[in-house]
């Protein structure tokens, strides 16, 4: 295979030679901004788990400080951890998801002087090493530094999907900012991309601001195919409401159908039939559902059945990688669709300002060098793919992140959603849940294969 050059994201993202106060501002905005999202909860809300799937938001706040100990402290610098028992209560495989609430969990005040206690000693630990003393991996680029930053991302995600559960009433959502309107109007007819076959490097290299599974870059040979120009709209799941989509077995997975069954499935999480038709809960208020936003909050066995009803399939993660990344005409990976700038408004729905997805058609200037639309933020889409390793995969440095979800139990999800930190929406990264998770902030892009079309 030719020279295929794997994209460097060192050149746009991050970190070639980071100091350690602009670490810290990172550290800091990222945990500043955790902790205005939570600041309007009342303590019943902080310690009372919104889903059973999700935990308790009290949790999330310990355990993300607790990592900040456990990296940047313990491991870092072999100190012990900073209150005991906080290793414990806050270990995620220790702990999962349903169990938390019964832990013995820090009320927000003491979290929030927990947090001001880690970062502290994290603080102290950058000064107290010098630059002699910094050797090995972990401290290569800071590298583990930069994976507090995504963690806490990460996190605040995870956050807000309770955060969208709560009742107007008891949550208001501090920082909004005006919706994004499409250009040129609404768009009614689906578009077709047609993506080449050939070639091209997937994945990223081992560097601070990306995790193993994203190791290491590898050449990937895809077929053409056509990619649809927006992620499937409301309106677009109106309609296969409406023809019965919900009711026809032949359309969905066994277990999908079995799910869809159990659960009484019959229109995406959040969703309410109001007086004047469909509502969706948008974080803290309820708004009639708007046709041309990307529909989000449905699980991959929603997708896969819309995608079978509508005659299309799923994109593998390897289509949309290459779709989203890969310009065939300069043969060049770019960090994002639209290349190396830092995502911004006008580019990608990002950030969580906006409360929830914006109309397709919204951010021309964010398309792919072939003209797909809305690949990164919005709504997470699921793809085909479940989460495996890539060949050469090396688990590094937390065994738990990655190796331990391995296999055919979940589906990879790509893209980013609105509620993402712009850190975490590239083009390589990848995430990836159960196949029934509906509080997740997915949707889903459909694509065809194009075989004897030539199109
Ligand atoms: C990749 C979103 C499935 O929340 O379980 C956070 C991310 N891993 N802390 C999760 C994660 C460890 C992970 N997901
Ligand atoms: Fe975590």
């Amino acid at each position: 295979m030719s020279a295929l050059r794997p994209h460097d994201a060192t050149t746009v993202q991050r970190d070639r030679a980071v100091d350690d106060a602009t670490l810290l501002a990172r550290l800091d905005e990222a945990r500043a901004r955790t902790w205005r999202l939570v600041q309007p909860l009342g303590e019943t809300d902080w310690r009372t788990p919104q889903l059973p799937v999700l935990g308790p938001i009290a949790w999330d706040l310990g355990h993300m400080t607790t990592q900040w100990d456990l990296w940047l402290v313990q491991t870092l610098a072999g100190r012990p951890e900073a209150r005991p028992g906080m290793n414990d209560t806050y270990d995620a495989y220790r702990n999962p998801r349903p169990t938390r609430s019964g832990l013995p969990l820090l009320s927000k005040t003491e979290a929030l002087r927990f947090s001001d206690e880690v970062r502290a000693r994290v603080a102290e630990v950058l000064v107290d090493t010098s630059e002699e003393e910094r050797t090995g991996p972990l401290w290569a680029g800071r590298f583990v530094h930069s994976m507090m930053v995504l963690h806490e991302y990460q996190h605040d995600e995870t956050i807000l999907q309770g955060l969208q559960c709560i009742p107007p009433e008891r949550y208001t959502f501090p920082d909004p900012r005006p919706r994004r309107e499409a250009v040129g109007g609404t768009r009614h007819e689906a578009e077709w991309v047609t993506v080449p076959g050939g070639p091209f490097p997937m994945g990223v290299p081992r560097q601070p601001g990306t995790y193993d599974n994203e190791w290491p870059p590898h050449t990937v040979e895809a077929e053409t195919f056509q990619m649809a120009r927006h992620p499937v709209t409301n309106g677009d799941w109106l309609r296969f409401m409406a023809d019965g989509g919900y009711d026809r077995q032949d359309l969905w997975h066994p277990d999908g159908w079995r799910y869809r069954c159990d659960q009484g499935l019959t229109c995406p999480l959040h969703w309410r039939q109001g007086d004047d038709g469909w509502e969706r809960k948008r974080m803290d208020r309820w708004v009639p559902v708007d046709p041309d936003e990307p529909v989000v909050h449905v699980s991959w066995y929603e997708a896969d059945a819309y995608a079978r009803w509508a005659g299309h399939r799923l994109p593998t993660e390897a289509e949309w990688e290459k779709a989203a990344t890969w310009d065939p005409n300069t043969e060049t990976k770019r960090a994002w669709p639209w290349g190396e700038a830092r995502p911004e408004p006008a580019l990608a729905n990002l950030d969580h300002g906006a409360c929830g997805p914006e109309p397709v058609g919204s951010r021309p200037d964010g398309r792919s060098p072939l003209g797909v639309e809305g690949l990164i933020g919005d709504v997470w889409e699921w793809t085909s793919s479940d989460f495996h390793p890539y060949p050469g995969f090396v688990a590094f440095p937390y065994e738990d992140y990655s190796a331990k979800f391995f296999g055919d139990n979940y589906k990879v999800l790509r893209g980013g959603s609105w509620a993402s930190r712009p850190g975490l929406a590239l083009g390589t990264f990848r995430n990836w849940d159960l196949p029934v998770r509906r509080q997740v902030f997915a949707g889903l892009r459909l694509v065809r294969d194009t075989a004897g079309k030539n199109t």
